[in-house]
């Protein structure tokens, strides 16, 4: 077996592995992974994909890329092929992990890597991201199913009311997730959040790029304050199977919380997608964030995977 430059092949030989990663994330995420794999085979064919391959007699069968963002190396995927000849595909892992990390910390301006793999469970993956200084924080990928009921909207505080997301709320939703996100666990994991650019690069990824689903407009919503106009909070969903939605991002500034906000942007949401016939609501939150993980349990939602986020600053 060897670990070779993935801008040694070509989306002939990565296909298979794909179709492989694609099913994998059908049968434990519910999600549709055939946008981005073929996202991912066009950038391997115009060998722009930094990344490792693992190869076997000529046959491709883990891989693993990054990219760059600025000062910051993030961590894209992780696969190795269930069934392949070797004992233990965890060491390949581990072998491809090592790589990517080393490459990582040696690139020139490059200050800091952040990771999360969402099919590998907990722990599994963890020990070349220890062994190089990493942080590890728990995620949990949460699902609630979409039953046919719809529950009455709650009521909501005087002052606010929710409606649909449009392109004119992209920099006050920024200004909102920067102010929610200050102090937060979840800003130690993507440093995005830290900084107005930073969350209207974030919003970017997620409304206009397909790398987490295709952004749905339709389920997205703001909370606004009704006299002073000003946003405080919001939901963003994106679809990840026909019928899957995603919370990419729910949030609600701090002078706000504990009115039930975050419940109705979620109960709007599910509303949307169940009229819709969605038949299922993912999301992923960091463990320590107990406040939102126990919102989301008295929604319904259930724990179904649980896996590691990674940051390194040097
Ligand atoms: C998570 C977040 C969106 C919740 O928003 P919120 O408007 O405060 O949420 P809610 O008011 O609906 O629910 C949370 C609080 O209300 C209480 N609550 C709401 N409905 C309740 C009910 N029916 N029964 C009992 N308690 C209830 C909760 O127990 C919790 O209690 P607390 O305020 O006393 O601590 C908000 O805290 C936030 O923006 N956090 C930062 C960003 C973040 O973590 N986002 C989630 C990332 S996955």
């Amino acid at each position: 077996m060897e670990i070779l430059d993935l801008r040694h092949f070509s989306s002939v030989d990565l296909r298979p592995l794909l179709e492989d990663e694609t099913q994998v994330w059908s049968q434990l995420l519910s999600w549709d992974y055939t946008g981005s794999a073929d996202m991912i085979l066009r950038y391997v064919d115009a060998k722009i994909l930094p990344g490792y391959a693992a190869v076997d007699r000529g046959r491709v069968f883990g891989y693993s890329f990054f990219v760059y963002e600025g000062s910051k190396g993030v961590i894209g995927d992780l696969f190795v092929a269930d069934g392949s000849r070797l004992s233990d595909p965890h060491e390949v892992e581990s072998r491809l992990l090592t790589h990517v990390i080393e490459t990582l910390q040696q690139s020139p301006g490059i200050h800091r890597v952040e990771a999360q793999l969402l099919v590998h469970e907990a722990g599994v993956v963890s020990r070349p991201f220890v062994a190089q200084g990493f942080q590890r924080h728990v995620r949990l990928f949460m699902v609630l199913p979409l039953g046919s009921t719809s529950k009455p909207p709650l009521p909501l505080p005087q002052d606010i009311e929710i409606r649909r997301w449009t392109e004119q709320d992209y920099q006050p939703a920024a200004a909102t997730i920067t102010a929610a996100y200050r102090g937060h666990v979840d800003s130690e994991i993507n440093d995005q959040y830290r900084t107005l650019s930073g969350s209207l690069r974030f919003l970017n990824n997620i409304v206009r790029f397909p790398g987490c689903g295709t952004f749905d407009p339709e389920s997205s919503f703001v909370a606004v304050h009704k006299r002073a106009r000003t946003l405080v909070g919001l939901i963003l969903c994106s679809r990840v199977r026909n019928d899957v939605g995603h919370v990419t991002q729910v949030c609600v500034l701090p002078e706000y919380r504990s009115y039930r906000l975050g419940e109705a942007l979620m109960e709007t949401t599910a509303g949307n997608l169940r009229q819709r016939k969605f038949s299922l609501l993912s999301l992923t939150v960091t463990e320590a964030n107990t406040r939102a993980v126990d919102l989301y349990i008295r929604l319904g939602f259930e724990t179904k995977r649980i896996f590691d986020a990674f940051v390194w600053e040097g």
